[in-house]
């Protein structure tokens, strides 16, 4: 058993990232064990966790399982958890309690707890303490672990904990079943190493640590062979890319030579307006396969609460590369993220959110109330704002951001854009996709077009999506 520390999470060190080739093994004991039986994963929080839960579906596959939708019809039970916010720890405490349910009836069910809330001190001593029946626990830094974690399971038929406060190596090797024949997830670096006082990050996910660029080349080149059309390049911090490693070489660098695999599209998440060089703008703006479109998190409109959450940018700095980004891109997409009700916010911080708002006139903006979260320095200020005056920020915000949206949206109206058709839509019997700058269009068009880049004309426009028709016939 090996629980998570707080501190030890805490610790970085100059010591340079292990590259491990070759510490993914199946053993022999488990290679047939999910032979006629079935596994379903819940997978909560972001496109790394979306990303993590690929790898443990392909992980799961070569113990033989095979995945169902069902989960009451599943023999092995993954919760991939977040923990960036109290309301997704509560709904995966609420799903422990429907997959308990499910234990009732079928005693042999598995259950494997893993993702960021395993790396939480609290909760996984109350794994340990009060749900003796999660079979195992195991945290972000071991995922490629698991088959070994199942055998031990086979063989001492009791609860398996294994999470790491460490700093994190790059393991390399661990199969991957993606969820789109279209669009691929790469990870490019991991952890993070800014420490945003309000964020837990830093301390579930490691010290921000790259890969090696031959091997995220390799993964793209791959996937412009089995047709793959669109590559997002995931990290917490994707400007931060390559700082770690030993050659002088740059996330753009890397977006250039992820270019020229002629992969059509390329997306990347998330930046951090801290290492934005002009260098990247350039490569973006100069390649035609990267995206229009980024995600550049502001988090707040006041130079005092940006400094509390140690943002290390200031509202002007921002605006400042808000304006580059546009100047460089006069069609490029940008969106955000804003927090509401940071401790010690006042009506006048919050106002000079709204000012931000009004000025840049984000495309899309997630938001969110302050979530404390223990072990991070924000969790100690002093907060008195009522929750009840957070909503009302929170709504007030929204509306302003949802005004935006819309009022961007509107300029796509009779408009011809390239649209990356994904699939069926909830719309009836249309498809979906999204445009180069990120925008959702529900399409009428033939299903032949599933997995194509097809020219759409934009007939209607809402806040949140498009509706189109194919022209190109
Ligand atoms: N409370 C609320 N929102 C948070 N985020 C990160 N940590 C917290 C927290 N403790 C938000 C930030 C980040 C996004 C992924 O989640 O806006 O950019
Ligand atoms: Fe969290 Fe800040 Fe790192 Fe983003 S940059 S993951 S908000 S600490």
């Amino acid at each position: 058993m090996n629980l998570p520390n707080l501190s030890d999470a805490r610790v970085r060190t100059k010591d340079k990232s292990i590259i491990k080739r070759d510490d993914y093994v199946v053993p022999s004991s488990v290679k047939d064990i999910g032979r006629n039986k079935y596994y379903h994963i819940l997978t909560y929080g972001c496109q790394m966790n979306v990303h993590d839960s690929e790898n443990i579906g392909a992980i799961m596959e070569d113990m033989k399982y095979t995945r169902v939708d069902d989960m009451d019809k599943a023999d092995v039970i993954v919760i991939n958890t977040c923990a960036i916010r109290e309301n997704a720890h509560n709904k995966v405490m609420g799903m422990l309690g429907r997959i308990k349910h499910l234990r009732e009836i079928r005693p042999d069910i598995i259950t494997i707890f893993c993702g960021c809330m395993a790396q939480e001190e609290g909760i996984s001593k109350e794994l340990k303490d009060n749900y003796k029946w999660v079979d195992i626990v195991m945290g972000t830094h071991n995922i490629h672990k698991l088959p070994l974690y199942m055998e031990e399971l086979v063989n001492n038929k009791k609860q398996e904990i294994e999470v790491f406060s460490i700093e994190g190596d790059i393991i390399e090797g661990i199969p991957v079943k993606r969820d789109s024949k279209y669009k691929a997830w790469v990870n490019i670096m991991y952890g993070c190493d800014k420490f945003c006082t309000y964020c837990i990050v830093p301390y579930t996910r490691g010290k921000q640590r790259s890969r090696l660029p031959e091997d995220i080349i390799n993964e793209v080149n791959e996937l412009v062979k089995s047709g793959y059309k669109e590559v997002t390049l995931l990290g917490q911090n994707v400007n931060a890319y390559g700082k770690d490693l030993d050659i002088n070489y740059n996330m753009a660098n890397l977006l250039e030579d992820v270019s020229k695999t002629n992969i059509p599209r390329i997306r990347f998440v998330t930046s951090h307006p801290w290492d934005f060089t002009e260098e990247m703008i350039n490569v973006i703006s100069k390649c035609d396969n990267i995206m229009p479109y980024i995600h550049l998190p502001i988090q707040s409109g006041s130079n005092r609460i940006l400094k509390l959450m140690n943002r290390r940018y200031t509202k002007e700095e921002y605006i400042t590369l808000f304006n580059k980004l546009r100047e460089y891109m006069p069609n490029c997409s940008i969106s955000t993220d804003i927090i509401v009700g940071f401790p010690g916010e006042t009506s006048k911080d919050f106002k000079e959110t709204l000012d931000v708002v009004n000025e840049l006139k984000f495309d899309l903006a997630y938001t969110f109330i302050y979530s404390p979260r223990e072990g991070t320095p924000a969790s100690n200020m002093k907060d008195d704002t009522t929750l009840e005056e957070k909503k009302d920020r929170l709504s007030k915000l929204n509306k302003l951001v949802n005004k935006y949206a819309l009022l961007n949206n509107k300029k796509y109206k009779n408009k011809i854009v390239d649209v990356l058709i994904e699939g069926e839509s909830d719309k009836n019997g249309k498809y979906m996709g999204y445009t180069d700058t990120m925008k959702l269009v529900n399409v009428s068009c033939d299903k032949k077009y599933v997995g194509s880049i097809v020219k759409v004309k934009i007939t209607d426009v809402k806040t949140w999506s498009m509706d189109g028709v194919v022209v190109d016939d």
